[in-house]
């Protein structure tokens, strides 16, 4: 995600903030930039490209002079990486620059409403808006329009703003996306997270939500929304680098696994306004749809495997033929793909080289593409006749888990947004629909509270040599990832089988012991999957069941019972893949495996 970083003191501000961006460069960037307050006006230099681009264009900061600058390092989600879309973005006087780590929810709308009242954009961002609004409020006092601009605008966000009318000092705010206070002596500091500014200080103020503080070089004063000044607890970090990337987690993986909730809530609520789902600019019509005869979902691994569940889902709620196929297969089967066609492209990081040459044959044979991608301006993104960004932010470990949770979110909206347009859900169905994909985040947040069930069973079963995962319908789909999760980390084989598939065979391989992971979530087929667990039981299996906490006849699925909160039973993925996200890393981190960095694989295989 995005890095921000400001300064005021009696040193250079430039180099001084190119210095704390390259601290943050671990949390994925595509471009950057500084502004400094800098002879009279705010001077801003940035660009596309990695900071030594930024490093050149300042002569190291040493071309940028003044004592009072903001910086940035942007991990694009609205408008492909560039130059104009990097920030700082100023306001249209130029009195006012602004750097943004998060989502402006709501910045169509209010970019609409700034338009109308004459004032000119010039890059495709959400933070653009931040910068007009601030101007157009401007009375005069920091913090009383901060607090204006702030109380306009949903979603999350970090701020870091520079003022002409104030060039010793600059203001901030965070709401939802992390912002910390350094505290220098006769300096002081703001930064996404303590990394940036560890080699300046280690005392620090961390700011709440809606806090907004204004620095000088000798003063920093905290603020609540309604302009009171209030006191703040002060820490020392005692973080060395390395912890501090990964804000305090032992691994990325685990940090990904708890930002879900947050990776949901941007992914999901952009694209819910007034109870209804918008899918950004997306020129699917209900003709369109209608028209469509067959979907396909191409993808490789886990995002496979989100195609998987995508099949079910929207089968279920548009009764359209969906056929999921992994990539390297699809294209090489010269596949019968008509201009009726859907291909629904998911891809993590929109690099995979089988992925973009399975989309390249879909289009070939005529098919209208629609990609779900992770990150802006990629490959598969750019190739897509459509794309629906997934705002998960970086994912820094291996192993996908927030950008997995994400991808399910939109083939939802995507799923639900189908069955509408073709008249298949009542007005009534539709609003419970979309209720519940709004609350996937706060359920998400409620599994991770009970993350010591999972570390508990993982202490009792790390060293097993053989794990099956089982399930019908999207249990099997979800068991899919939860096998390949635990694989990829953790070195232990391990098979996902549809439980009604394992007496034609596979079953031979249950012995006295092993372990068997059975997804029981569908009401409807608990009792179908209950008979399977005892198949398996009978032979010796010891099954750890997860189903939700309101199933009557929860103890029937396992001599260990996870339960989850309940839901829709198509969104029920979005939670029975919690536990085993967890469940493959702590058995990992038991087994002492680089959990972020596992043998053999890499984050985006960009080769055949
Ligand atoms: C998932 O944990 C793996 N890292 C891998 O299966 C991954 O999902 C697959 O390589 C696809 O990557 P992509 O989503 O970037 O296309």
């Amino acid at each position: 995600m995005c890095g921000i970083i400001g300064y005021v003191g009696d040193k250079q501000a430039a180099p001084i903030l190119l210095e704390g961006l390259s601290k943050l460069e671990y949390r994925g960037y595509d471009s950057a930039g500084i502004a400094v307050f800098s002879e009279g006006k705010i001077e801003v230099k940035k660009s596309r490209g990695r900071l030594s681009v930024l490093s050149e264009l300042t002569d190291g900061g040493k071309a940028v002079i003044g004592n009072v600058g903001i910086g940035h390092t942007r991990w694009a989600t609205h408008g492909e990486p560039s130059d104009v879309n990097s920030h700082p973005h100023l306001s249209s006087s130029g009195r006012f620059a602004v750097v943004h780590n998060g989502i402006i929810e709501n910045y169509i709308p209010l970019k609409k409403k700034l338009i109308d009242k004459g004032i000119k954009f010039i890059s495709e961002t959400d933070t653009e808006v931040i910068a007009h609004l601030f101007e157009y409020y401007y009375n005069g006092n920091m913090i009383e329009t901060m607090s204006k601009v702030i109380e306009r605008v949903d979603g999350s966000y970090a701020l870091g703003i520079l003022a002409v009318d104030h060039p010793d000092e600059f203001i901030a705010v965070r709401k939802a996306s992390p912002l910390i206070v350094g505290l220098g002596d006769g300096e002081n500091f703001v930064a996404s997270d303590v990394t940036a500014i560890l080699n300046h200080t280690r005392d620090i103020y961390y700011l709440e939500d809606d806090e907004i503080v204004v620095l000088k070089k000798d003063s920093v004063k905290v603020y609540n929304i309604d302009g009171e000044e209030i006191k703040k607890e002060q820490f020392t970090v005692n973080w060395d680098i390395s912890a501090a990337e990964k804000g305090g987690y032992e691994h990325f993986m685990m940090k990904e696994i708890e930002e879900q909730p947050k990776a949901l809530s941007e992914t999901i609520n952009p694209r819910i306004q007034n109870g209804r789902i918008v899918l950004d600019n997306i020129s699917l019509t209900g003709d369109d749809i209608s028209r469509i005869n067959k979907i396909y979902i191409i993808a490789c691994g886990s995002a496979y495997h989100v195609g998987v569940v995508g099949k079910y889902v929207i089968e279920k709620m548009c009764r359209i033929p969906v056929e999921t196929i992994i990539a390297s297969e699809f294209r090489y089967c010269d596949p019968i793909v008509t201009e009726n066609d859907l291909a629904i492209i998911i891809s993590q990081s929109g690099e995979t080289a089988d992925t973009l040459a399975a989309l390249k044959e879909a289009k070939a044979k005529g098919a209208r593409t629609i990609g779900i991608v992770n990150v802006v301006g990629s490959s598969i993104a750019n190739a897509s006749d459509d794309v629906l960004y997934t705002w998960a932010g970086p994912e820094i470990a291996v192993a996908t888990t927030k950008a997995y949770s994400t991808q399910l979110s939109v083939i939802y909206m995507l799923s639900v947004y189908m069955a509408d347009k073709l008249g298949r859900l009542s007005n009534a169905e539709y609003d419970k629909l979309v209720s519940e994909i709004k609350k996937l985040p706060d359920y998400v947040a409620q599994i991770l509270k009970s993350k010591d069930q999972v570390q508990f069973l993982a202490s009792k079963f790390f060293n097993s040599h053989s794990i099956f995962f089982i399930g019908r319908n999207l249990d099997y789909a979800v068991s899919l990832e939860g096998s390949l999760k635990l694989k990829e980390i953790s070195y232990i084989h391990s098979e996902a089988y549809a439980a009604g598939e394992l007496k034609h065979g596979t079953i031979s391989l249950i012995e006295e012991g092993t372990l068997v992971v059975a997804l029981a979530t569908n009401d409807e087929l608990f009792d179908k999957t209950v008979s399977n667990i005892k198949e398996v039981k009978a032979r010796g299996a010891v099954v750890v069941g997860v189903t939700k906490e309101s199933q009557q006849h929860k103890s029937d699925c396992g001599d260990y019972i996870i339960e989850l909160p309940g839901t829709e039973s198509v969104f029920m993925p979005s939670l029975a893949v919690i536990p085993l996200q967890l469940f493959g890393y702590y058995v990992a981190s038991l087994k002492g495996c680089d959990i972020d960095k596992p043998r053999n694989l890499a984050k985006s295989v960009t080769v055949e």
